[in-house]
């Protein structure tokens, strides 16, 4: 077939074969067009590993440490590692598209999705996934960046509202994935499931047209999450090209028909469909080395792992020492979280088999059961074992966190409490290692001597802990993320209302709020220990212009390992008009070296890392003033400042009388409503609706049909997944066993025409089971 241009193929489809372009075919594929020779593009899950599935399953494949871990690193070389591991996996198997990497920011540490999100901090979480991008396109396949955008909890996720006022949504929530746009220009963009600021992000003309496509230059595809459709006809008006997975399409059909959709509309969206599948035409499969990715997976799952406290030098322990290890996770550890980002990872290790590969001689206890209650037998059992070792290993962890499910509590279960102080009564010489998804209430570090973060280690923890531990590997980790010693106030709203979520801190997230509100927390973003000591020579601000500046600090590792340290450079906005921030990430550098090695850490930092978004003006500007540059170890070390200033205007409008509460925080920082209201700048009082596809189940009213709905559709399940189903619309209820059909007839009952429905609906639920009958089923 001679090559055509886009427009002849366009020219060539018929309307339905455009209409089937722009849904997926299946579940994780686009559709084919033989005839035009457009090749059906592959997609799958999941970045933390492959996910992909097949019928009868999920193939094996090498489960890497979380993002939450990987971010640790704060290193790009070493995301790009990992996004090449990801590649070579997603080749393997003939798929085209990686969905991720999920880059959405940790607002709350409850949040559900964290582990496989990078960072509270925009530039830390952007330039590591630009690195994983860079890394796992570099074997031939493409990414799909999601959630795009405010996709920051899971209660409600599919109806919920995040209202954000403009200044944190640009600089925050949105500067991740600006960021990640300009830097990598990857093939798609997800959209998330939520509204954001009163509308669907999947029909959000204002998020996908104006601000990513017009704003930002984006020039690939815009996928929907699986089921984040609300209005398909709209979203094709919006900029959403791809509904995922396969849809409904006879919304489109009718809207073509009648004209309200123009058919120069939908083009737009296939053209970009078949825009990606050019870009994969041609990809043949290649082999993966299992082995080499576990030996990585091990590697990088050591090297992240976070040292948070070690007195008296009790790590690394010693091979001979007499060693206890307590806790059930060191035989059955959590690994990876839960949902699409699970990988099957069928060769996953643990301490305790590590230990014994590793010759080391130790004795074991339980202490606890994850899934049980306090246990005092087991507590005695542990603390039996402790008081006979010298040196104890006590891992403890939550069970693992899930996608479509937030953390219920910040602590960890009472009875890992219990053991966490008989254990450290009995012993004095006990390291904790902490496996979780993201920050937790470490309260009970201060019973330790040391303590290790491992997050969610990947399929080889085991191995890898058991190489911190014993110091064949350092512990190089930083941590992306604050951890608390109290969660802000602000945060007694989090995953309360599945209506919408009320972003009333503004900017002010994570290490954001801590460093303005002066507030004390266990362990400060940006913070590590090491097992090697470093001296830092003179920090210097190198040069300094209106575009640049540029940090160098000499570093010599003076202590005996093969070790890391990250550099950090903070700024202080003195001058602007509008609040900021105390502190803000600016720059940051890993360098790594062996004992008695000597670099020089060298940080350029353009200048628009100082911009701050101005409203009125609508962009982000940067203001004249002083600025105070603070370089050290993490957000809270203060080692080196000096003062920087930039002349120029200061035009952003002063607010400080009608935004008060924003411009002098403190620990009690707590916006109400009214204050929020005033910064947000509109209302965000949704007007009552009549039921619909999008209304959640808990919503649909209190007659008899709705009664019986909502029984059905949660009957035999535990209060927490009543509570998620009941905020879930009631779209995402239709399956082989209900259709659209039947749904529309039942949302006719829930809003009053019960009678004349009821026969209507009888007839369509006998057509649907003898349909469901004769189709194979062809879910998610
Ligand atoms: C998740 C996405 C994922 C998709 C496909 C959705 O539920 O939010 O992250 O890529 O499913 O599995």
């Amino acid at each position: 077939m001679a090559k055509q241009t886009d427009d002849n193929l366009i020219a060539l489809l018929t309307p339905q074969e455009k209409i089937a372009l722009t849904t997926g075919s299946g579940s994780w594929n686009t559709a084919p067009i033989d005839k035009l020779g457009i090749n059906s593009v592959t997609v799958s899950d999941g970045p933390l590993g492959l996910r992909k599935m097949v019928e009868g399953g999920t193939l094996p494949a090498v489960a890497l440490p979380s993002a939450a871990k990987l971010a640790c690193s704060f290193d790009m070389e070493t995301a790009r590692k990992y996004g090449v591991a990801v590649g070579e996996q997603a080749r393997a198997e003939n798929v085209d598209v990686i969905l991720g990497p999920a880059v959405n920011i940790k607002r709350d540490p409850r949040c559900g999705r964290n582990f496989e999100y990078f960072s509270e901090d925009p530039l830390l979480a952007a330039s590591l996934a630009s690195a994983y991008i860079e890394g796992a396109t570099s074997q031939g396949v493409g990414v799909c960046v999601k959630h795009f955008a405010a996709n920051n909890q899971e209660y409600g996720r599919l109806v919920c509202d995040s209202i954000i006022d403009e200044r944190a949504l640009r600089e925050i929530y949105l500067s991740v994935f600006e960021r990640i746009i300009k830097q990598t220009n990857p093939c798609a963009v997800m959209c998330s499931y939520n509204k954001l600021n009163g509308e669907y992000c999947s029909q959000n003309k204002w998020l996908l047209n104006d601000v990513l496509r017009t704003e930002w230059g984006f020039k690939g595809l815009v996928m929907s999450d699986w089921g984040a459709t609300d209005d398909r006809v709209k979203g094709i008006k919006s900029g959403l090209d791809l509904e995922m997975p396969q849809g409904d399409v006879t919304d489109v059909e009718k809207a073509l028909e009648d004209g309200s959709l123009e058919a120069a509309e939908l083009d737009v969206a296939v053209r970009r469909v078949i825009d990606l599948s050019k870009q994969f035409k041609s990809m043949s499969a290649r082999s993966v080395d299992f082995d080499k990715q576990r030996d990585l997976a091990r590697k990088l799952s050591s090297e992240c792992t976070v040292l948070v406290k070690n007195n008296c030098g009790l790590l690394p322990l010693n091979k001979s020492d007499k060693i206890a290890v307590i806790g059930a996770l060191a035989e059955a550890p959590v690994y990876q979280g839960y949902g699409s980002s699970k990988v099957n990872a069928d060769n996953h290790d643990s301490l305790l088999a590590a230990l014994k590969q590793a010759n080391v001689s130790f004795t074991y206890a339980q202490a606890y059961d994850v899934d049980g209650d306090n246990d005092d037998e087991l507590v005695a059992e542990a603390v039996a074992v402790a008081q006979h070792a010298d040196k104890v290993i006590l891992i403890v962890g939550d069970k693992p966190d899930t996608e479509g499910q937030d953390r219920d509590s910040w602590s960890l279960p009472s009875n890992q409490l219990k053991a966490i102080d008989a254990v450290t009564s009995a012993n004095s010489d006990v390291v904790i290692v902490l496996q979780c998804g993201s920050s937790i209430d470490s309260s009970f570090s201060h019973a330790a001597k040391a303590m290790l973060i491992d997050y969610y280690g990947g399929e080889c923890s085991g191995q890898a802990l058991c190489d911190v531990i014993f110091g064949d590997t350092a512990p190089q980790g930083r941590l992306a993320e604050t951890w608390y010693l109290n969660l802000p106030k602000t945060a007694d709203d989090f995953g309360k209302d599945y209506h919408r979520a009320l972003y009333k801190e503004s900017i002010y997230v994570g290490y954001r709020y801590t460093s303005t509100a002066n507030v004390d927390v266990a362990f400060p973003f940006g913070y590590g220990l090491s097992y090697s000591e470093f001296k830092w020579g003179a920090i210097a601000i190198t040069h300094r212009d209106k575009t640049k500046i540029t940090v160098t600090v000499p570093i010599t590792n003076v202590g005996k390992f093969v070790d890391s340290e990250v550099v950090q450079v903070y700024a202080t906005n003195c001058d602007c008009n509008s609040f900021v921030e105390r502190k803000k990430l600016i720059g940051f550098a890993r360098i790594t070296l062996k004992p008695k090695e000597k670099k020089t850490a060298t940080i350029v930092i353009p200048t628009s890392e100082l911009e701050h978004y101005n409203v009125g003006q609508g962009k982000f500007v940067l203001n004249g003033g002083r600025y105070i540059i603070t370089v050290g170890k993490n957000v809270e070390d203060n080692r080196f400042t000096d003062e920087y200033a930039i002349s120029g205007d200061n035009n952003t409008e002063d607010m400080s009388n009608e935004l008060a509460c924003y411009y002098n925080i403190d620990r009690d920082f707590c916006p109400s409503d009214e204050q929020f209201a005033a910064l947000y700048g509109k209302s965000f009082e949704e007007a009552p609706q009549a039921v619909n596809v999008s209304t959640p189940l808990n919503d649909i009213g209190n007659n008899l049909v709705a009664k019986i709905v909502k029984a059905r559709l949660t009957r035999n399940m535990d209060n927490k997944s009543a509570k998620y189903t009941l905020a879930m619309p009631l779209r995402s209820f239709v399956s082989a066993t209900f259709t659209r059909e039947m749904l529309f007839t039942v949302i006719d009952m829930l809003n009053g025409a019960v009678f004349k429905n009821l026969w209507k609906l009888f007839k369509q639920y006998l057509a649907c089971k003898k349909a469901a009958k004769q189709q194979p089923k062809t879910g998610k």
